[in-house]
C-alpha cells in the first residue's frame, strides 16, 4: 500500500502555498481537477491586501473586522493581517513579480472598504495568475489530475482520499490530507467563478460528518460584466472603482446616493444597492470614461481584453454591470492551525475552509492573502506535528461517478441558489429552495453531483437557520 506524507487537494494559491512551504524531505503529492477547467486563483484580479508597514497592521485588521460586519473571528483576522504582512515580505524578497513604481516600491491599489490603498498587484489585474505561476514554478512535488470522490475517514483520523481519473478509481493513502479545492461559486447560475468550482469537497466533508460553518455568507461581487453568454461573468475589479470609475444608470446618474452608498462601500451593501436598482429600474453601468485607453490597457489588461471581446472597444464609456456570486466566506470549519475540527490528519485552507477571518463579508483582496497565509500555516503545522497513521486499508467506493440526471440536477441547483439564496433573500423562498433541493436527492445522479447537492443544501439550511440579516446574508424585512 503506497503511502505518502501529505496529499494536497487543489492547485490554486492555497494548495501551492502549502506545497511550497512544506519541507523538502516530506513526500507530497497534489491532486487537482484538470487546470484547463480553471480555478479561482487564475481569475483573481484585484490583488493581495497587505499592510503597508508594521504600523498599518492594526488598521488592516480594523478594516477586515468592519467589512466582516461584526462576524469575524478576531483572532483569525489578526493572524491573517500579521502573518500576511511577513509572508508577503518573504515572497517579495524571493522575487515575486509584484507591480512596482519607478523607485522599486510596491504599487498599492485602493479597493472598497480599505481605509487606504494597500492592495498589492502583479501584472495589473493578473495578480492571481501571476502569483500562482510564481509558486507553481517553485513547487517540485508531483501533481496529478483527477476528481476526489471521497475522503478515507475512520475512528477520528483521515487516512487519505479516493481519486477518480476518467473512471479509473484508486485510494491514495496519506498521513495528512489538505483540502484546498476552492469554494462553490459554480453552484450559482450567475458567477465570476469558473465552471469547475462545484463545492464537492465541502459536500464530502459534510457527508463524512464534518462541520460546515457560515455557509450562508456568500459574497456577490457588485461589478461583474453583465453580458449574455457564458455563466461565468468577467469581473470588473474593485481597483477600477478605486481609481475613479463611477457606477451610473442609463442617464449617467450616480444612483448609489439614493441608497446611501458610494463606489467604495463594502461589497455586500454595494451589491444590494445595484441589485435593487436593476430590479426596480433597469440597468447599471460602470462608467470608465475617466480612463486614458493606453493607461487602461496597461493597468487592467484582463478587463481590457474582456471588454474588447464583448464588443466594448476602447475608449470605453460605460460597461453594463450586475452583481454575481463571487466568494464563499463559509466552508469546512477549521481551527487556527487549519486543522479540520475533530479529526487527526485533515486540514482545510483557502476558500474551501472557514477560518472566520472574513466574517459575514470578506474585505476586498483578503482572499489570496488568506490562501497564502493559511497554506503556510498548514505546512508549518504538519512539519512540526507530523501525523503517522496506523496501517489501514479501505475498499474503493464503487458508486458511479456520473448519473443520467446530473446535468438537469446541476442546472436546477444553480437556478435555485441564484434565485432563492442570492443577493436579497426571503424566508419563504429559502424554505422552498430547501424543498426543491431535498427532492433532487431522489434523482439518478452520480456521486460528484450528490456531493455538490449536499453543499447546496448546506448553504440553504444555514440561511434558514440564521436569525438575522448580517453582511452578505440579507433577508427582506417583510419576510422575517
Ligand atoms: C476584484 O478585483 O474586485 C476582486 C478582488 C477580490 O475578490 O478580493
Amino acid at each position: 500500500m503506497p503511502q505518502i506524507d501529505v496529499l494536497i487537494i487543489g492547485s490554486g494559491a492555497a494548495a501551492l502555498s502549502a506545497a511550497f512551504f512544506l519541507p523538502a524531505n516530506i513526500r507530497v503529492a497534489l491532486v487537482s481537477k484538470p487546470r484547463r477547467l480553471g480555478c479561482n486563483t487564475e481569475f483573481a484580479q484585484g490583488g493581495i491586501a497587505c499592510a503597508i508597514d508594521e504600523n498599518d497592521i492594526e488598521s488592516h485588521i480594523a478594516d477586515t473586522l468592519k467589512a466582516g460586519a461584526g462576524r469575524c473571528d478576531a483572532e483569525a483576522a489578526k493572524i491573517l493581517a500579521t502573518k500576511g504582512f511577513s509572508l508577503m515580505k518573504t515572497l517579495a524578497d524571493m522575487g515575486a513579480p509584484l507591480d512596482r513604481d519607478e523607485n522599486g516600491a510596491p504599487l498599492r491599489a485602493r479597493e472598497a472598504a480599505h481605509s487606504k490603498p494597500r492592495v498589492l498587484r502583479a501584472g495589473g489585474d493578473q495578480t492571481g495568475a501571476i502569483i500562482g505561476e510564481f509558486l507553481l514554478e517553485r513547487v517540485n512535488h508531483p501533481i496529478c489530475f483527477g476528481e476526489i470522490v471521497d475522503l478515507l475517514i475512520d475512528g477520528g483520523r483521515c487516512y487519505g482520499a479516493t481519486i477518480d481519473e476518467d473512471g479509473k478509481r484508486e485510494n491514495i493513502y496519506a498521513h495528512n490530507v489538505v483540502i484546498a479545492s476552492g469554494g462553490f461559486g459554480a453552484l450559482y447560475d450567475v458567477t465570476t467563478n469558473p465552471p469547475a468550482i462545484l463545492g464537492e469537497l465541502q459536500g464530502i466533508a459534510a457527508l463524512r460528518g464534518r462541520k460546515l460553518s457560515d455557509m450562508h455568507f456568500t459574497q456577490f461581487h457588485p461589478t461583474a460584466l453583465d453580458m449574455d453568454g457564458a455563466a461565468q461573468k468577467p469581473l470588473l475589479s474593485e481597483a477600477l472603482r478605486g481609481e475613479g470609475a463611477k457606477i451610473v444608470d442609463e442617464n449617467n446618474r450616480r444612483f448609489l446616493e439614493d441608497y446611501g452608498e458610494n463606489e467604495l462601500s463594502p461589497r455586500d451593501r454595494l451589491s444590494r444597492a445595484i441589485f435593487a436598482h436593476i430590479e426596480s429600474s433597469g440597468r447599471a453601468y460602470l462608467d470608465l470614461s475617466g480612463f486614458d485607453s493606453r493607461y487602461f490597457a496597461a493597468r487592467f489588461p484582463v478587463a481590457n481584453r474582456q471588454l474588447t471581446l464583448f464588443g466594448l472597444k476602447p475608449p470605453f464609456r460605460k460597461a453594463p454591470i450586475a452583481p454575481a456570486f463571487h466568494y464563499a466566506m463559509g466552508g469546512i470549519a477549521v481551527d487556527k492551525n487549519a486543522r479540520v475540527l475533530g479529526l487527526r490528519g485533515l486540514y482545510a485552507i483557502g476558500e474551501a475552509a472557514c477560518t472566520g477571518a472574513h466574517g459575514a463579508n470578506r474585505l476586498a483582496s483578503n482572499s489570496l492573502l488568506e490562501a497564502l497565509v493559511f497554506g503556510k500555516i498548514a505546512a508549518d503545522t504538519i512539519a512540526n506535528d507530523p501525523n503517522a497513521n496506523p496501517a489501514k486499508t479501505f475498499g474503493v467506493l464503487d458508486e458511479p461517478r456520473l448519473g443520467k440526471d446530473d446535468d438537469e440536477v446541476l442546472s436546477t441547483i444553480k437556478k435555485t441558489l441564484g434565485r432563492r439564496a442570492g443577493v436579497i433573500r426571503e424566508r419563504a423562498s429559502l424554505k422552498q429552495a430547501a424543498a426543491i433541493l431535498d427532492a433532487l436527492t431522489d434523482r439518478e445522479i452520480g456521486l460528484l453531483t450528490r456531493r455538490s447537492l449536499r453543499t447546496a443544501q448546506a448553504i440553504v439550511e444555514s440561511a434558514i437557520e440564521a436569525e438575522e440579516s448580517v453582511g452578505a446574508h440579507y433577508v427582506k424585512e417583510e419576510s422575517l
